[in-house]
């Protein structure tokens, strides 16, 4: 059967650096993130008698990486594997957002092709099941599958490590206003540096820290505290890349607009004309966050720094899910 669903990408606010088990991408914490409205992935799967071999295809991407295809085969294959199939699989996959710029397109991507490989074999599993099942693909895929805002429990191995809704999408009106300063694609991959993320020696103390920064963070989502949630997720921002400047090798995501747009934000608050908070994950883009009444403001002064490529409104959204539009 021939099956397609759709997954967006999500933007943590509790961070997820570090593995407890690499292989399985068991993490070393649990994470807390968002989904995004406008940033996601649709692919569509059918496994079919004919192919002699797994057939992918990005759409509208001129670059695909052989690195990139081999993690989709690999994939497929531990699904064909797992549920004894034995036909390849003819796959297209499309971003609706740029790639590889801090936003999780693997997130997006290995939580569609999960969805979508699973409903196209005719296989039914609980949510915690495909969040697990998506999370042995991508760390962050986990977070993709249920709706709004998540925690991913880091559990105590492969079998109970998995993400579910904190909150539905609607539970808080807050926005992700997504500054892009670059498309070049980053150079080292996450798997590589989650790898090399315990060479810095601020490593322990950031997993030493978490659970208390997890409770402070529930504590400011369930009062809906945005001055509270906005300076522990910018601070824990600044924790990861800490840790991920001080690895090695160093790992700096940051473009010189990067900075110029944390030192913004910083400045709007003092100066009291926005009150937003800046968060990145594993690249150059911002992902700036504001109450929902702010976001058409806050995006035309983002809009206005130079060297701004891209700017992307975001809402909190549902998570993966199937739709009966195919991409072939
Ligand atoms: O893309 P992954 O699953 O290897 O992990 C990347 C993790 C960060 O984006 C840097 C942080 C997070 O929790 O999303």
């Amino acid at each position: 059967m021939k099956a397609t669903a759709i997954a967006p990408a999500n933007i943590a606010f509790i961070k997820f650096w570090g593995k407890a088990d690499p292989k399985a991408r068991v993490p070393q914490n649990d994470s807390i993130s968002m989904n995004l409205s406008a940033c996601f992935t649709t692919t569509t799967v059918e496994f079919l008698p004919e192919l002699k071999h797994d057939k992918i295809k990005f759409i509208e991407e001129d670059i695909v990486k052989a690195k990139e295809l081999e993690r989709i085969k690999q994939a497929l294959t531990y699904i064909r594997k797992l549920y004894k199939e034995k036909y390849f699989a003819r796959v297209v996959t499309q971003n609706s957002f740029p790639k590889a710029a801090g936003i999780a397109s693997s997130a997006s991507g290995f939580a569609s092709l999960t969805m979508a490989a699973l409903f196209a074999l005719e296989i039914k599993l609980p949510e915690k099941d495909i969040s697990k099942l998506a999370r042995t693909f991508s760390g962050t895929a986990c977070r993709s599958i249920p709706d709004g805002f998540v925690e991913w429990q880091k559990g105590t191995g492969p079998d109970d490590s998995y993400a579910y809704s904190m909150y539905p999408p609607k539970y808080w009106d807050i926005c992700d206003v997504l500054v892009i300063v670059s498309k070049t694609m980053k150079k080292v991959s996450t798997t590589e540096g989650h790898a090399l993320a315990a060479t810095s020696p601020f490593y322990n103390d950031r997993i030493k820290g978490m659970p208390e920064k997890i409770k402070l963070i529930k504590y400011a989502m369930q009062k809906k505290d945005f001055t509270d949630f906005g300076n522990i997720i910018e601070n824990e921002a600044l924790n990861m890349h800490a840790v991920m400047l001080t690895q090695t090798p160093s790992l700096i995501y940051w473009e010189p607009q990067t900075i110029e747009i944390m030192k913004r934000i910083q400045a709007w608050r003092d100066e009291k004309i926005m009150e937003s908070y800046f968060t990145i994950d594993a690249g150059s883009s911002v992902h700036v966050i504001c109450k929902k009444q702010d976001t058409g403001k806050l995006a035309k002064l983002l809009n206005n720094i130079p060297g701004v490529q891209q700017v992307i409104v975001n809402y909190p959204a549902n998570g993966a899910r199937i739709i009966n539009e195919h991409l072939f």
